[in-house]
């Protein structure tokens, strides 16, 4: 066979691998094997291209993988979940950037003058999207990681400021390809490209930053694509694309869970680096149903059914363990324990999906929202572990900031047992009002401690 068409043929492979390992990450059940999948994909995609191109420095190359292979494991070991989206945002800038490098070699290595259109168009767009996520990535990581502060950056006329370094970048760059290309104004472009990621980012609130982080995701992709077409590589052509649909389709899923718009969440400068900012004051003249851990015990031990509402407060205790434990208890009791699952419920997409997993939850005892919805109201008990936004009925109240955001219906179970610290808010800053209902009980304390004491409690009563 012709080595074209082999080679033809193996990129084809490794495609219809990315496409099937996509459509398994699509379900927790198929998700470690869809990974497996589009790892085993890039793997033929790489090699297919070393042998293609008759790369020679195989040390380097060795040396390559053996250091990426290194830092990877490493970082996939050590990073803590909740930790896990200013990891992906680095991935993403790394992936611009490198798409950028290689528009960049490119450039350079035609010399500059007259690109012409096709290497012109293909090289600038991969320059400037690579380099936008680069940098813009590295704003979303600053401020999840508290690098620096979280809070929207604006300042007046900043959208003017953005408008007008794009329009400056677009004539540089026709310019560049109508009229010869130099390297004072390849570099001027990437400086301007530079500095537009960082001013794209910088006005976005920190809780807002797993949203970006998606959309960065997607621009990578499209800057991988890009430099498909500089290369004239095939399936870096269609990887980056796939990894660019996917970008948009998660970003539009979670704007859709939250009922927000992507221009809010780019321009709304929405939330401060924690939401928890104290922009209210929670419980204020109010009274609620304090309960401890016996009590709570009670409670769940004699219900027929009960549905747990996991959210952000589960992540950062790292109580997904115990909840298994409880649920196992209650279950041996013959209780019918569920797991109602919001989109956006933790800090990323799939958050409380993969903690579950980690816990080794059944996945048949997981329910999506739309799946769920309609049971609370025929539901014992809802057990809400450290989730608040997400189970706030006044978004239902056409004036609140969260009006129309999908909620989870805990607030129509029967009994409702709240565990979280304290009254204060979650990402959205606003009061819930389901604290304080008759039919709330709010078990106050860190929930890793308090799962434990309710553990204990349920094998005694
Ligand atoms: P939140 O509304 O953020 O509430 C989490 C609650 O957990 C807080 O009120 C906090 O209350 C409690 N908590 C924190 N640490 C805890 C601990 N150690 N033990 C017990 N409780 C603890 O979380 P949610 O309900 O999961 O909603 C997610 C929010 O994030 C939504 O507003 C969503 O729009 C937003 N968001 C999500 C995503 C994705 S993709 N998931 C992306 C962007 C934005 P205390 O301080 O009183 O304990």
């Amino acid at each position: 066979m012709n080595p074209d068409t082999l080679l033809q043929l193996v990129y084809l492979l490794s495609a219809t691998l990315f496409v099937f390992g996509l459509k398994r990450l699509g379900s927790p059940a198929t998700a470690r094997q869809g990974n497996r999948m589009a790892a085993l994909a890039m793997l033929i995609a790489i090699v297919a291209t070393l042998v293609e191109q008759e790369i020679l420095n195989w040390q380097l190359i060795a040396l390559g993988i053996i250091l990426g292979s290194l830092a990877g494991a490493i970082a996939a070991r050590t990073v803590r979940m909740t930790d896990m989206p200013q990891m992906v945002g680095i991935f993403n800038g790394l992936g611009g950037g490198a798409s950028g490098v290689v528009a960049a070699a490119e450039f350079f290595r035609l010399g500059g003058g007259d690109l012409g259109v096709e290497a012109g168009v293909t090289i600038l767009l991969s320059t400037l999207i690579g380099t936008v996520t680069l940098s813009g990535s590295f704003i979303a990581f600053g401020k999840l990681q508290r690098f620096i502060s979280g809070a929207p950056l604006t300042f007046p006329f900043s959208r003017t400021l953005n408008a007008v370094l794009f329009v400056a970048i677009l004539v540089i760059a026709a310019m560049q390809v109508t009229g010869g290309a130099t390297v004072t104004m390849y570099l001027v472009l990437t400086g301007l490209a530079l500095v537009l990621g960082i001013l794209l980012v910088s006005p976005i609130g920190g809780a807002d930053m797993p949203v970006v982080i998606s959309l960065l995701n997607s621009y990578s992709g499209l800057a991988a694509s890009a430099a498909g077409f500089v290369l004239g590589n095939m399936i870096l052509i269609i990887s980056g694309a796939l990894v660019g649909a996917a970008g948009l389709i998660l970003t539009n899923l979670m704007c859709k869970a939250m009922n927000r718009s992507l221009a809010n969440v780019a321009f709304g400068a929405f939330g401060a680096a924690d939401s928890t900012g104290g922009r209210i004051t929670p419980g204020e003249g109010k009274t609620v149903r304090d309960v401890d851990a016996e009590q709570a015990a009670m409670v769940l031990a004699y219900a027929q059914s009960v549905i747990v509402v996991p959210g952000y407060g589960l992540a950062v205790a790292q109580a997904q363990h115990d909840i298994r434990k409880l649920s196992d208890l209650l279950q041996e009791r013959g209780v019918t324990v569920k797991f109602a699952i919001h989109p956006v419920a933790g800090r990323m997409p799939g958050h409380m999906n993969v903690l579950l997993a980690e816990a080794d939850v059944p996945y048949t005892q997981l329910f999506d929202l739309d799946e769920i919805n309609d049971e609370f109201s025929t539901t014992d008990v809802a057990l809400i572990v450290g989730a608040n936004d997400v189970v706030n009925p006044d978004a239902r109240d056409p004036s609140s900031v969260i009006a129309g955001m999908p909620i989870l219906d805990v607030d129509r179970a029967r009994n409702v047992i709240v565990m979280k610290r304290s009254l204060s808010p979650g990402f959205a800053g606003i009061d819930n009002p389901l604290f304080y209902l008759d039919r709330t009980m709010m078990f106050f304390g860190d929930a890793k401690g308090s799962m434990v004491d309710l553990v204990r409690e349920t094998k005694e009563v």
